[in-house]
């Protein structure tokens, strides 16, 4: 496509599918290096790798699960010594769990938590440390959700997760700024990937929601991507500290009738 992402690295979680995976290709189809993150399908990281390799760039899988910090201090790792500097965190992986505030278990809850929040925590942590080792500045982007501000009900474990990350965000932005590094957060509505599979095949949940979204329609994966291009690259590089809303307006909706 073009080369705004040139000589960069990123390490992208959650690219074996969905948003993680498109975000990965866009990056490579602009020019970056591409470390591709997965826990449990390694057939989805290796499909990435691929189209990553076809637009041209390097890629390497690394197997992964963020919810463990010394898993995040070796992507880190693999991204420095395999393809020589890491520059773009893009904290992607995320899980979420139906269940009514009163049935939520102490696992779920933790699964949850410790997938969304403090795998994006403490991969920050290490990314942040070795970019102020090497003294380079660097981009962090999360994929949050429309969640990080508005209601939903029978996934409060998701929602506290996606409200955390919103205000780790804002928190970073300012503690790390000075050192050249900026921080914001995606936050996509329904997007058609794996997460929402159960949403998909049940049509008048489905109906329900794309009554709510404006633009009447689930958004694409390559619709979230574009904006992560945008925060990664030298167009977003006064940008910090800001959550960018992708959802086809269902977070304005308001219908009188
Ligand atoms: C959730 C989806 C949900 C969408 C819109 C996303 O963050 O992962 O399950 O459909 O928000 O509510």
């Amino acid at each position: 496509m073009s080369d705004r992402l040139k000589g960069k690295v990123a390490i992208v979680t959650g690219s074996s599918s969905g948003i993680g995976q498109s975000i990965a290709v866009r990056f490579a189809q602009e020019g970056a290096d591409v470390v591709i993150d997965y826990r449990s399908h390694p057939e989805g990281a290796d499909d990435t790798r691929k189209q990553v390799e076809a637009a041209g760039a390097r890629a390497i899988t690394v197997q992964a699960d963020v919810s463990r910090v010394g898993d995040t201090q070796n992507l880190v790792d693999q991204a420095w010594s395999q393809l020589g500097r890491c520059d773009i965190l893009v904290n992607n992986a995320g899980v979420e769990k139906n269940a009514a505030f009163v049935d939520v278990t102490e696992a779920d809850y933790d699964m949850v938590l410790d997938v969304n929040l403090k795998g994006a925590f403490f991969l920050t942590q290490a990314f942040v440390r070795r970019l102020t080792a090497a003294k380079i500045p660097g981009r962090v982007i999360n994929i949050s959700s429309v969640h990080e501000d508005m209601v939903f009900p029978n996934f409060t474990s998701y929602a506290c997760s996606k409200g955390a990350m919103r205000m780790m965000a804002r928190n970073l932005a300012v503690e790390l700024g000075p050192l050249g590094i900026t921080v914001n957060n995606i936050a996509p509505g329904a997007i058609n990937t794996p997460i929402n599979s159960s949403l998909l095949a049940d049509k008048s949940k489905l109906d329900a929601l794309l009554a709510n979204i404006p633009l009447g329609r689930l958004g694409k994966p390559e619709e979230v991507a574009g904006l992560a291009v945008f925060l990664a690259s030298d167009d977003g590089s006064y940008t910090s500290g800001s959550t960018y809303v992708v959802d086809g307006g269902l977070m304005r909706n308001y219908h009188e009738q």
